[in-house]
């Protein structure tokens, strides 16, 4: 299996033998975890290695996307004129029932080897109505997610999924969508101030050895930086 490396310094190392080149990777985490910017990072490092990125937002336009990364100064710019980083927006009225057939051809049309599409949560709003009705509304999600993450796992490229989880979503049933990816990236925000405040972990990552520690994280000056997980010594008296 082909192997690659996100770039963001900490994460890589989570893998024993690198992340798998293609599949699905879903990012999972509360409103502010930085799904958002651990994704742009992961495509302008991509884009800096020749690894030709797509964003595909349903969230924010193309602009505020480009202004938050060149906050962490990164040079969105050059790469867009190398055609080497593409963003494209759809606003939540644009998304109708042929949205899995666009989204796959505008990866297809793009060439892109890295993709973003942010966020998966933001497309189950169109589950209820997609190609018939199933019995009950899980079942129709179910099939709507399979359908969408199978279809796009197919095309041959890295496909980062951000995931929207309330605060304390995590606790509770596993989604459809964290069973159909092939990889789960957990961030989450304790929302206080200190060292630990920020944290990454990896649920599950199909075919692939990993790190099952949580790893503080920080959003600093220049990005996403995971930290080496903690170590606890429990003492046996
Ligand atoms: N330049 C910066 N320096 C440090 N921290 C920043 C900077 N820009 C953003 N942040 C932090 O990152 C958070 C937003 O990250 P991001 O947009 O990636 O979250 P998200 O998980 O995508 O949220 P949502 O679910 O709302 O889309 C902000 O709330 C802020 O705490
Ligand atoms: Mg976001």
């Amino acid at each position: 299996m082909e192997r690659t490396k996100t770039g963001i310094s900490g994460f890589d190392k989570m893998f024993t033998d690198g992340i798998p080149a293609q599949g699905t990777m879903l990012i999972s985490g509360s409103p502010g975890s930085g799904k958002t910017i651990f994704c742009l990072q992961s495509l302008i490092e991509g884009a800096k290695n020749n690894e030709k990125g797509l964003y595909i937002s349903f969230e924010q336009d193309a602009e505020e996307l480009i202004h938050q990364a060149e906050r962490f100064g990164w040079d969105v710019n050059t790469l867009q004129k190398k055609g080497s980083l593409v963003f494209h927006s759809f606003s939540v009225d644009e998304i109708g029932h042929d949205i899995i057939f666009r989204v796959k051809e505008l990866i297809k049309k793009s060439g892109a080897s890295r993709v973003v599409i942010d966020s998966i949560t933001t497309l189950n709003v169109l589950a209820g109505g997609f190609d018939g009705e199933r019995p009950t509304q899980e079942a129709q999600l179910r099939y709507f997610t399979y359908k969408f993450i199978g279809g796009i796992k197919q095309l041959g490229a890295l496909v980062l999924l951000p995931n929207q989880l309330s605060g304390d979503e995590w606790m509770e049933k596993d989604s459809v969508a964290e069973f159909a990816v092939d990889c789960i990236v957990v961030l989450k925000f304790l929302g206080a101030a200190g060292e630990s405040s920020r944290t990454i972990s990896i649920k599950k990552a199909r075919q692939t050895e990993f790190d099952e520690n949580i790893h503080p994280m920080e959003i600093g000056k220049e990005g996403i930086k995971v930290l080496e997980a903690e170590k606890i010594d429990f003492k046996f008296k």
